[in-house]
């Protein structure tokens, strides 16, 4: 694609999405576009369809990956189900295996949509909506840090520090260049539905250091009569408890609000273990980030493994054939060694099954569990899943 591409790509994205974006949405949405990793298929001279990777680093358990961030993937409603997407999704696939990262993430806009392109579901999110009058929690930290408020753009400095204490630690985790962080924080005043500007609280040391934030935006009814608006949480980080407890103090108790809604937490995120009544925040699992693994060897050698295991590995991967047959995955606490071999399997799974526990998420005991494992050698499968797994939840933050 190149710049004289990039007006058809605006009409594509507001047919495809069904959205008119303002001039300065789309200038955001598209500066963390790199012309060179985005791929148009045309149907004569008509731009039909669109995906694009973002050059990126993925945290894993113990290391981090170079990893290619999917996105704007998109097909126009005139040219759907006639493979487009599959075209564009193989073109990637390919171009990556030849000398572009191990790995690829992505956020789905259905969950239906990337299984049969290899993607696994690698991080799941938690959303919560918690009423005011049941907000109260059981004593947290001690100590708390205070809040500074302000606009999100003052403060994405202080976020970014925040945010890069927190990515070493939480697979999922993914670099964000500046025009990534200006895009996640962008504000268009045309789709706050009547609600206020978005806006950044900031949890702050007492030497002035920055420890958590969360960007929210609120919005005030009163057809009842009485207040009932709501407080939207974009994005909460913080890298402690205390400055997570000190953000949800606030985020939980806005005056004129009535209730806050959290749609991307962490499964470990200390909200529902604070929580004097957690069943009433109402909680939701849903998917977070599809991981694939393209050239599946470099990706699984890349990360640390919680146990010991040596297991010979027969793969599917009908997508990406390079994939597919026998691996011996051999790691312990000094290191990790993947490699071709002759040796009968002790399990065979698929590619997408090993991509959904690569961060660390119990994938694998719930793919055991789900007879999607088929297993050879006794006990391989949960010697496998108990290496594989990590001791955080895999989260990623922002949606991209
Ligand atoms: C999703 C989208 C990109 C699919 O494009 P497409 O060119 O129609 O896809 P293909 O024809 O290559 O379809 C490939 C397969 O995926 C399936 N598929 C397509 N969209 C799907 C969806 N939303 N949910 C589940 N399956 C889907 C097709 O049925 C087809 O299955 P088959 O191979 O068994 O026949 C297109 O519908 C679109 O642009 N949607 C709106 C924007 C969007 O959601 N983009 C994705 C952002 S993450």
């Amino acid at each position: 694609m190149t710049d004289e591409d990039m007006p058809a790509l605006r009409r594509l994205d507001d047919w495809a999405f069904g959205v008119t974006s303002s001039d300065r949405r789309w200038e955001v949405g598209t500066a963390p576009l790199e012309r060179d990793r985005q791929l148009g298929a045309f149907v004569g001279a008509e731009l039909a369809g669109h995906a694009a990777a973002l050059t990126m680093d993925l945290t894993v358990p113990g290391r981090s990956v170079p990893a290619a961030g999917i996105t704007w993937a998109m097909v126009s409603p005139g040219h759907r189900r006639r493979g487009v997407l599959s075209a564009l999704m193989d073109r990637q696939l390919a171009d990556l295996r030849d000398g572009g990262e191990p790995v690829a993430v992505l956020w789905a806009s259905e969950s239906g949509i990337y299984p049969r392109f290899g993607y696994g579901l690698g991080s799941r999110r938690l959303s919560a909506r918690v009423a005011r009058t049941h907000a109260a929690m059981r004593p947290g930290p001690s100590g708390l840090p205070t809040l500074a408020l302000g606009d999100p753009a003052d403060m994405l400095e202080e976020c970014g520090r925040v945010y890069a204490a927190v990515r070493g630690s939480v697979p999922g985790m993914l670099t964000r260049s500046a025009a990534a962080w200006r895009e996640s924080s962008h504000d268009d005043p045309d789709r706050r539905g009547g609600g206020s500007a978005l806006r950044c609280a900031l949890a702050v040391s007492a030497s002035g250091e920055p420890l958590g934030f969360a960007w929210f935006g609120t919005e005030i009814g009163w057809s009842t009569g009485s207040p009932e608006g709501s407080v939207e949480v974009r994005e909460i980080v913080a890298d402690s408890p205390a400055a997570t407890r000190a953000l949800l103090n606030h985020l939980l108790d806005v005056d004129l609000t009535s209730h806050c809604v959290m749609e991307n937490l962490p499964l470990d995120h200390p909200l529902l273990t604070w929580l004097a009544d957690p069943r009433r925040a109402r909680p939701v699992v849903e998917d977070g980030l599809w991981v694939r693994l393209v050239r599946v060897d470099e990706a699984l050698a890349a990360r640390s493994y919680a146990a010991p295991v040596d297991v010979v590995i027969d793969l599917t991967d009908d997508r990406c054939p390079w994939n597919a047959g026998r691996w011996r995955l051999a790691a312990d606490h000094s290191g990790c060694e993947v490699a071709r071999t002759g040796d009968p399997a002790d399990l065979a799974l698929d590619v997408r099954d090993l991509a959904g526990g690569y961060l660390g998420d119990d994938h694998i005991d719930r793919a055991v569990v789900a007879g999607l494992l088929e297993e050879y050698t006794p006990g391989a499968a949960r010697a496998l899943a108990r290496s594989i797994r990590g001791d955080r939840a895999p989260w990623c933050s922002f949606v991209f």
